[in-house]
């Protein structure tokens, strides 16, 4: 277990937002700022990223969902909304999963259920191995410059790339690369899912989160407009309401 840096703030009920591969919590900011006055915000820094520990190895979304658990459980916490961004997706996923008694429901943003296809598995690991004699900066060049056609969001998203720590890059893409496929699993699961999407997104393609949606019958579905893998950060107002509406309904199945 990891022991995350993580920021908590706001009143209500908990709601946990879980960041991208090699970014950190502050992509949530903007959506923040917006819910603080509803619900109380859990925003880690997931292992291997910005302020949390960054240990050797693979990290699996299990592990990594059990380090955000360990957050809730120091906090005295038993349940929340869990949202998550791309790979913090993934980790959503992993946590309804393992820790299924602790989640009220799950959002997905610019994300998807679906395993890694194997030419998928077979470029994070050349990656993996790129990064013994590369940096983060080359081997994510592309990847990164994917993200948005938003120069300053793209700028703000590149500096923290390239500054992660080689080991929290080589954990992560490995730790993705052999996760299971949670399609299945979300069809019956019980809980409200919520599911948002850019329909310019270059790295999470649209039609993937269609196809997903179409097949699980989330109890809620959104596309954005002119947006692209960073929706919480290229369009938060649209983003913020969303997420309030759909936890407000994740909370009212509860009562
Ligand atoms: C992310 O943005 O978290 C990752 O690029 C997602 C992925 O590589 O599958």
């Amino acid at each position: 277990m990891a022991r995350l840096y993580f920021e908590d703030f706001g009143h209500g009920n908990p709601v946990v937002c879980l960041h991208a591969f090699a970014l950190d919590h502050t992509v949530w900011s903007d959506v923040a700022k917006e819910l603080r006055s509803s619900y109380r915000l859990i925003l880690p820094d997931l292992r291997g990223h910005e302020k949390s520990p960054i240990p050797e190895g693979k990290y699996s979304m299990r592990d990594m969902g059990g380090d955000v658990i360990s957050i809730l459980d120091s906090l005295n916490i038993e349940k929340a909304c869990f949202i998550g961004h791309s790979m913090g997706g993934y980790v959503v996923l992993a946590v309804v999963k393992y820790f299924r008694e602790r989640v009220i429901g799950i959002g997905l943003v610019a994300s998807h259920a679906y395993a890694d296809s194997d030419e998928k598995k077979k470029s994070r690991m050349e990656d993996v191995k790129k990064l013994k004699t590369m940096s983060p900066s080359e081997v994510l060049r592309e990847m990164s410059l994917k993200l948005t056609r938003n120069q300053k969001i793209q700028g703000y998203c590149i500096k923290k790339i390239y500054e992660m720590d080689p080991k929290g890059v080589i954990g992560s893409l490995a730790g993705m690369a052999e996760r299971e496929d949670s399609i299945n699993s979300l069809r019956d699961l019980g809980i409200p899912v919520g599911i948002i999407a850019g329909k310019d997104d270059q790295i999470i393609p649209i039609t993937t989160c269609r196809e997903m949606s179409k097949t699980i019958n989330p109890s809620f579905y959104l596309e954005i407009e002119g947006c692209g893998h960073m929706p919480m950060m290229e369009k938060p107002e649209i983003v913020s309401s969303a997420i309030k509406n759909f936890v407000k309904s994740s909370m009212e199945t509860l009562l």
